[in-house]
């Protein structure tokens, strides 16, 4: 449960943490966010998340709210004060408060920040990864700069919603070519039939992944070798084994893809054991 936010400088009780009614994040969802994980009472690789956050910022010309000393201070009481140990720390900024007008140039901007913290069951996300999960795939109708990391989500929601009412857990978005792009909410990857890692190469299609990034470096370092191409939903079912990175669930194994068993229907050796070191693996600090 979050119990303390913090917004645009306050440290505020849940019920009452708020956002003016024109802020540009609210109305134009003109605004930016990270999603950082907490392990053991640090924060996983929070140097790259706000590597991000910062090229989100810039690519839409939205002002950094603050130094990066500073945001890393504001996550750490944040965490400290909803007394986190195993969770997320989301962080969003938009492009501040102003009368509806679309343009933004000329105006006099305060970035908005908000910062929350919360708790996830570490053994509940265990076992998920344990049983695997299930992906169906669906059109990709989102926008051509997916690569910035943008609250505009409702493709997502959508996407998310049509998985979870068809029994799945995740999302897998198709492209006009019959190509994996994304999940809903992760990046994609197959073992493929040569036993190689494969997961799509970087573009304005997709999201470039934090877990995404740390698991090229695990292959890399145990001599694993990764195929940077997208794959057909085929190729994914024909696959040995399928999975998904992200921060939120790390690295999860994928056992059906549009209810066909992936290898043998259950987790396979290789994504069990990137997940397995994936924490020893990635960056490890007390805040960031
Ligand atoms: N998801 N692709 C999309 C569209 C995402 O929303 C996310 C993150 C990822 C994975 O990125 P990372 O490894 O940096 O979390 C890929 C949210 C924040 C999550 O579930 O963690």
């Amino acid at each position: 449960m979050t119990r303390v936010v913090y917004v645009n400088g306050r440290y505020l009780p849940y019920a009452d943490a708020n956002v003016h009614v024109e802020d540009r994040g609210f109305q134009f969802a003109d605004s930016v966010y990270e999603v950082i994980e907490i392990a053991a009472g640090g924060t996983v690789d929070a140097t790259r998340h706000l590597d991000r956050l910062q090229r989100s910022l810039s690519e839409l010309s939205i002002q950094e709210p603050m130094s990066r000393s500073a945001l890393c201070n504001v996550l750490a009481q944040v965490i400290r004060r909803n007394r986190v140990t195993d969770g997320l720390v989301y962080m969003q900024v938009s492009r501040g408060t102003a009368p509806r007008d679309f343009p933004f140039t000329g105006k006099s901007l305060t970035p908005t920040l908000v910062c929350l913290a919360r708790s996830l069951s570490v053994s509940a996300r265990d076992a998920r990864a344990s049983r695997g999960i299930r992906v169906v795939t669906m059109p990709d109708i989102r926008w051509a700069r997916c690569d910035i990391k943008t609250v505009m989500l409702l493709p997502a929601i959508l996407a998310k919603e049509k998985a979870l009412s068809a029994g799945a857990d995740e999302a897998w978005l198709i492209d006009g070519q019959g190509f994996v792009t994304e999940g809903a909410s992760s990046n994609a990857w197959i073992v493929n039939a040569d036993d190689n890692l494969q997961t799509r190469d970087l573009s304005n299609a997709l999201l470039p992944g934090v877990t995404r990034a740390t698991t090229v470096d695990m292959a890399a370092a145990t001599g694993r070798r990764i195929v940077f191409e997208p794959f057909s939903i085929e190729q994914a079912m024909a696959a040995r084994e399928a999975f998904t990175t992200s921060a939120s669930g790390t690295i999860m194994p994928v056992v059906a893809i549009d209810g066909k068993p992936i290898g043998s229907g259950r987790p396979g050796p290789v994504a069990t054991s990137l997940r397995r070191t994936f924490h020893n693996f990635a960056e490890r600090r007390s805040a960031c």
